[in-house]
């Protein structure tokens, strides 16, 4: 590797950014590999030490009525299984959770609007009023500031929505007419607005997307400051139009991921279950190279199949218990101890 690459890392470490050619250079080499990770779990370290916090998936719809070309889910796909929990379902996962040492539950679901803004205002409320000393982080998608805010009282405190791609022309590529990339950003700076700790992201390796849009993606979280990134690779599903499209690349998000950590040294990012299904230590590697969150599934082992964004989903069979250990088992033999603080971002 050319010293010009290491004095490109400890730039990006002492100032967080980088001209659009580093990044690039990065986003395009290898060579930089085993250094970029090196820094990035450096930096990790010296703010999060060892730590792994852990989170508890429930994915509680399987409904969708937005229609995006990458995702399983999509309202067209008529061989989706589609299910919904109730509240009792979502409490009966949350004590469970409890009991195995979760203090963060997310709850995740398709843009669904079955679930009213009164019914998930009352699902979070119960959850935090039988689990004062948890968080709530919400996954529902696009919906009014009106209807954030409500969320927001009723106890939720972290949001997360990635933005998918942060180019416009690459963004219609993916999503039908009646979705916006505007409408998506003005969402999440409207949660930043009343205070959740946002989370935003995007897949590696969806389709039709170029260096640039990875540099504009970079650029759009650069101005939007959150608190959670999300990255995982683009993994087909046979049931949408996307069927014949290419998975993303492991190395490629191990790599974003580094550059991430170092441009953004608090942010919790999460190893995810994209990346250890698209390779068996997936996992393990992007904690290697910078993430420090991982986030088990609680949801009812009867419904996990039918939550399939992607083919080939991990942990789908394993009760919430054995998922736990299992996890706990990959970040120690990554190096690292999974926590079970309520893990709050370290600003
Ligand atoms: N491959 C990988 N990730 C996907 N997501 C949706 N569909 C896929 C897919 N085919 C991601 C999106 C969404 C998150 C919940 O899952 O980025 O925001
Ligand atoms: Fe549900 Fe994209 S298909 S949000």
């Amino acid at each position: 590797m050319t010293n010009d690459f290491l004095s490109a890392i400890y730039y990006l470490e002492k100032n967080h950014d980088l001209s659009d050619e580093d990044f690039i250079r990065f986003i395009e080499h290898c060579e930089s590999d085993d250094a970029l990770f090196s820094a990035a779990d450096r930096v990790r370290r010296n703010i999060y030490g060892d730590e792994v916090y852990l989170r508890g998936l429930i994915e509680f719809t399987s409904y969708c009525k937005n229609n995006c070309y990458y995702c399983g889910i999509r309202r067209d796909n008529k061989n989706a299984q589609r299910y919904r929990l109730s509240c009792d379902d979502i409490l009966l996962c949350c004590k469970e959770g409890y009991s195995l040492g979760y203090r963060t539950f997310v709850l995740q679901g398709g843009e669904d609007v079955y679930y009213t803004d009164d019914m998930i205002c009352s699902i979070v409320y119960k959850i935090k009023s039988l689990y004062p000393d948890c968080a709530v982080t919400l996954s529902i998608g696009e919906r009014s500031k009106e209807s954030y805010r409500l969320f927001w009282n009723a106890g939720a405190s972290r949001y997360l929505l990635r933005h998918e791609t942060a180019d416009e022309e690459h963004y219609r590529k993916l999503h039908p007419k009646e979705m916006s990339l505007a409408n998506r950003q003005k969402c999440l700076f409207n949660l930043k607005e009343i205070g959740y700790q946002v989370g935003s992201g995007f897949m590696v390796g969806s389709p039709y997307q170029t260096t640039d849009n990875l540099l504009s993606d970079i650029r759009f979280l650069q101005e939007l400051d959150p608190d959670m990134i999300g990255i995982g690779t683009y993994i087909t599903h046979k049931d949408t139009p996307f069927s014949n499209m290419t998975n993303g690349s492991l190395i490629l998000a191990l790599r974003l991921i580094a550059l991430l950590r170092l441009m953004f040294p608090h942010a919790l990012i999460p190893a995810t279950t994209a990346l250890g299904t698209i390779h068996p230590q997936g996992r393990e590697k992007a904690l290697k190279a910078g993430a420090n969150v991982v986030m088990p599934n609680l949801s009812p082992v009867c419904v996990r199949e039918k939550y399939s964004l992607y083919d080939n989903k991990r942990c789908t069979d394993e009760e919430s218990a054995q998922c736990r250990e299992c996890i706990e088992k990959k970040i120690e033999s990554a190096g690292y101890r999974a926590v079970t603080a309520i893990g709050d971002v370290k600003r």
